[in-house]
């Protein structure tokens, strides 16, 4: 609340009625005026060419005054605004003398012939008009072929700042209203909003207006409405809400997975938070383009058609995941979020931090076959994906103060996702489920209709502990160290004699110079450890040693420890840091895996790859520790340490792609995949299913003959079968066999493919060929599907960005990508530099291989040539970063792999 007051002293106009702008600079608005109530109508014209659509506006703001003035600021952007009248309710009109557009703060600014009054309240009247774009922010249209015909869906994406681009209003979080909201439309058309439609008015020219029920007291970046020709299907769940799950006419039965699936996590929510969904509805509707993957507004959730809908037979069981979790995530954000709202963007990660750790429990609750809780630990929206993002001086801390848009945008990321959740499930474990949970409802109900910070929760899960008669626990103090600093530990245990252990921390950093020389920082760490004498890895907060934030080691006395061959520490890898043993403890580990893996969690097991690499990559163990915890992989079955394994063996193949040694590596990969590729191509449990994609992938690319035999016949009958129906393919086995298919014939079959990948009306059948495409080896293939990438009516625009990504792991394509994007920076910079975190993937995937001082130069060469890379900076300079590393990667351990490789195939 603070900042509040610093405006109110520095600009109160008591003292003079300044019409100057410059008056007034803080990006953030002065708050002289509180909005209450908006009424919103919106008409549409979309009956004519797709370059015309447009729209006119009309709202009507209730406001209540704070501050004697004689000036008004709101939000607008790109807008044309045709009339503005301010009354008192009354109708008695205040002067409206000029106002002005201010582009760079997106400020609509108001002059007046005399000064509102504080307490009274006022209506700000504004007539307008809008465009609606094909670029999925604000209100957009995105377009589908129904027969050959192309059609459109018109939606809404207001998060985080892009409310302004629809109807000047006060866009920022912690300023909620209710609003009224009509939507004019023809009556071929169905329209939906937050609320339930109150009624129908018709309107000259054959148009109807949908008049909406008033909204709950909510943000702006919340607000929804969509149109189209859409159709649902519908359910109730458990305790009566309506959920209706809606799609283009045409695939409104893929619906029905995410029906059921939003009816069970609703159910699941209003029981864990313990509070009623208080919306009478809720609507989930897929568009064919979406700027994020989905969008919790309160009441209708937007989803791309890749994220919500699910075709069984078609959709691959990843996909199939990446739905269940995604509609638990914007379900969850109907409180944490909706209800409860972070009073500023610096605090996002409270909500996509949350929504992110739920979205696991969610399913984990609803789907508990497919253990979702392990698999947060692999999943690249989960803890290993942050622990990656976070080891360098360029990542930032989970909470972070932002102001403009560009900077909002940027935070969108892995931090505050993943880090969030990470960071949340550890605070989970050290208070107990009981707490956690407890001290959750308390929260959302205390803050419910308010806008919170992160302090509002640390206070209630204390207070929950203090009311459990719990010893005292100084939840804002350990999180703090979590939340307000970058980075994370390692900690290092060390066996001091037969039964003590000394533990101690120190930043981890990847860069070994910046770990050696960087800043100490320490963190309040609850550590807990097993052991092979007394093997648990269900530790609770009972099991807990707590390493406070000043550089003391701790020593634990435990006489398990005598009988003992090993130790692991971090349980289930609940707390966010790694860990580090000497040498000795690390080789009985790997014997340990070697002897009987199972013994080990196997989230621990997927940990101790993880780790072992990192640190690796860090100076702080031998490569010789993190090949050697490959080895055991030869006996593995289970989904979670063979993707902590796999991304290892991606990454080795990256930096070794252009070597010698790649040879020698494809024989170790075929040696090590040969066993698990045959049993998963039989599995059918989830886990079994979404290996059978992620092993087939690497086996087939490392050569794999059973793999490519296979992957081949199934490509031949499939591009034989020109009427698409009979040839079914196995989902899982699809990105295989597209890309062998691919990448063993010419032209000819790849322009077969690309037909029809331009004829597939399902979103990811269109990945999974994209991905097919892309395993060209024709350089000139690959130019000339670079082009295509530009061109949105031949690739959809969020499509293409995946298209780049998958050509850069192409080692033909691997150059040519970046010297496209870099010569077409402008072009995607345009298209995609405001939205979100598409350019930080571009950047981070289509840079991820580099490892030659010639890619370093280029990628530095081209930032001298751009000196504003916006949404891009942190990733440009993270590529930069990583490419250093991966040199000096490859030049101190070059030799030691290929040795290792070559022991292990046989042939030293
Ligand atoms: C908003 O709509 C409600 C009906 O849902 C109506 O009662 C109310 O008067 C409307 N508010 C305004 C300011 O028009
Ligand atoms: C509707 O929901 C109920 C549970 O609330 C469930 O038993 C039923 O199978 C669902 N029906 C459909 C068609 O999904
Ligand atoms: C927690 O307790 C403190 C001090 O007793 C009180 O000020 C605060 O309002 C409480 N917060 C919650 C969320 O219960
Ligand atoms: C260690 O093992 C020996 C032999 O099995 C046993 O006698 C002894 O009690 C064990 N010590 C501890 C501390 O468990
Ligand atoms: C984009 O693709 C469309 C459809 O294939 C084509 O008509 C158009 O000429 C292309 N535009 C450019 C700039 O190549
Ligand atoms: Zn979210």
């Amino acid at each position: 609340m603070l900042w509040i007051f610093i405006f109110y002293f520095i600009y109160n106009t008591e003292v003079g009625m300044s019409t100057d702008n410059s008056i007034y600079e803080s990006v953030r608005l002065p708050l002289s005026l509180i909005p209450l109530h908006y009424n919103l109508e919106i008409t549409p014209h979309i009956y004519g060419s797709k370059e015309d659509f447009s729209f006119d506006g009309f709202v009507r703001i209730k406001v209540l005054c704070k501050e004697k003035r004689d000036i008004i600021w709101l939000h607008s952007k790109s807008l044309k605004h045709k009339e503005i009248r301010i009354t008192d309710g009354e109708d008695r009109i205040i002067p409206v003398i000029s106002w002005d557009l201010e582009a760079k703060r997106e400020f609509l600014i108001i002059m007046m012939g005399e000064s509102l009054s504080p307490g009274e309240t006022y209506y700000i009247e504004i007539k307008y008009h809008g465009l609606i774009l094909n670029d999925l922010k604000g209100f957009f249209y995105s377009s589908y072929k129904d027969g050959a015909v192309e059609k459109y869906i018109f939606s809404t994406q207001m998060q985080p700042t892009d409310a302004r681009k629809v109807l000047p209003c006060f866009d920022e979080p912690a300023l909620k209203a209710t609003f009224n909201v009509t939507i004019v439309r023809r009556t071929d058309l169905t329209s939906l909003s937050n609320m339930p439609i109150l009624r129908s008015e018709e309107r000259d020219h054959e148009l109807v207006a949908d008049v909406f029920e008033t909204t709950p007291i909510m943000s702006t970046y919340l607000l929804a409405f969509a149109l189209g020709d859409i159709d649902y299907l519908q359910n109730f769940t458990e305790t009566n809400i309506q959920i209706r799950t809606w799609s283009r006419s045409n695939a409104v039965e893929q619906t029905k997975f995410a029906l059921e699936l939003g009816c069970k996590t609703m159910t699941f929510f209003e029981d864990y938070f313990q509070i009623k969904y208080i919306l009478p509805k809720e609507d989930m509707i897929a568009v064919p383009e979406h700027i994020f993957n989905a969008m919790e507004n309160w009441g209708l959730i937007t989803y791309s058609e890749n994220g919500m809908l699910y075709q069984e037979g078609v959709t691959s069981e990843v996909s199939k995941n990446f739905a269940a979790i995604l509609i638990a995530h914007e379900i969850s954000h109907q409180w944490f979020g909706n209800l409860v709202t972070p009073e500023w963007w610096d605090d996002l990660w409270l909500n996509e931090g949350f929504a992110t750790y739920m979205m696991f429990l969610g399913v984990d609750a609803v789907i508990p076959e497919w253990k979702m809780m392990d698999m947060f630990i692999i999943h690249n929206r989960g803890l290993q994906s942050a622990l990656a993002f976070d080891d360098s001086l360029t990542t930032h801390p989970v909470y972070v103060p932002v102001n403009d848009p560009a900077e909002i945008n940027e935070i969108f990321d892995l931090i505050s996702y993943a880090k969030g959740a990470a960071v949340l499930r550890m605070m989970n474990f050290f208070l107990g489920e009981t707490t956690f949970r407890n001290g959750i409802t308390n929260y959302l109900t205390s803050q419910s209709y308010k806008a919170a910070t992160h302090n509002e929760l640390w206070y209630a899960m204390a207070n929950q502990s203090l009311v459990e008669g719990k010893a005292e626990i100084d939840v804002k103090k350990i999180m703090d160290t979590w939340i307000l600093q970058k980075n994370y530990p390692v900690v290092t245990v060390t066996l001091v004699n037969g039964n003590t252990i000394k533990v101690e921390q120190a930043r981890f950093l990847i860069n070994e110079e910046h770990r050696k020389n960087a800043e100490p920082i320490y963190w309040e760490i609850p550590f807990a450890y097993t052991t092979s004498d007394n093997p648990n890895f269900e530790k609770t907060d009972v099991d807990i040693h707590w390493l406070h934030a000043d550089r003391y080691p701790i020593y634990i006395k435990d006489d398990s420890l005598t009988n003992s061959t090993w130790l692991v520490g971090n349980p289930q890898q609940i707390g966010y840091y790694r860990v580090n043993y000497e040498e000795k403890m690390w080789i009985s580990i790997i014997d340990q895996l070697k002897r009987n893996h199972k013994v080990i969690h196997v989230v621990n097991r997927a940990q101790i790859i993880n780790d072992a690499w990192n640190l690796a990559s860090s100076g702080l163990v031998s490569m010789d520790v993190a090949l050697g915890t490959l080895e055991y992989l030869t006996k593995e079955t289970d989904l979670v340490p063979w993707v902590a394994g796999l991304q290892e063996l991606h990454k080795l193949g990256l930096a070794l792609q252009l070597t010698p040694a790649f040879g020698h590596l494809q024989i170790f990969m075929q040696n090590l995949l040969a066993n698990v590729f045959k049993k998963v191509m039989t599995g059918s449990t989830h886990h079994d299913k979404i290996m059978k994609s992620m092993i087939s992938n690497a086996a087939c690319s490392s050569g794999l003959q059973s793999c490519l035999h296979l992957a081949r016949q199934m490509f031949d009958r499939w591009l034989d079968d020109s009427s698409l129906l009979r040839v079914e393919i196995d989902n899982d086995f699809k990105l295989s066999v597209y890309c062998a298919g691919i990448s063993e014939n010419g032209v000819r079959t790849w322009d077969i493919v690309y037909g029809r990948y331009k004829k597939s009306d399902s979103a990811s059948e269109r990945r999974s060929l994209l991905h097919g495409l892309s395993c060209t080896r024709e350089p000139w293939i690959i130019s000339r599907f670079l082009q295509l990438t530009k061109n949105s009516s031949e690739i959809q625009q969020t499509e293409s960005i995946d298209a780049l990504i998958y050509i850069a792991q192409n080692p033909v394509g691997r150059l040519m990508v970046w010297d496209f994007l870099a010569e077409n920076w402008k072009h995607f910079f345009d298209t995609f530099g405001a939205g979100l975190n598409h350019m930080p993937n571009l950047v981070k995937g289509v840079t991820e291989a580099f490892n030659t001082y010639g890619e370093l130069i280029k990628l530095q060469h081209f930032g001298e040539r751009h000196a504003d890379l916006g949404t891009a900076t942190r990733a440009y300079n993270n590529a930069a970063a990583t490419i250093q590393l991966n040199i000096r990667w490859l030049k101190k351990y070059y030799v030691i792999v290929e040795g290792w490789l070559m022991k292990q195939n046989g042939a030293l």
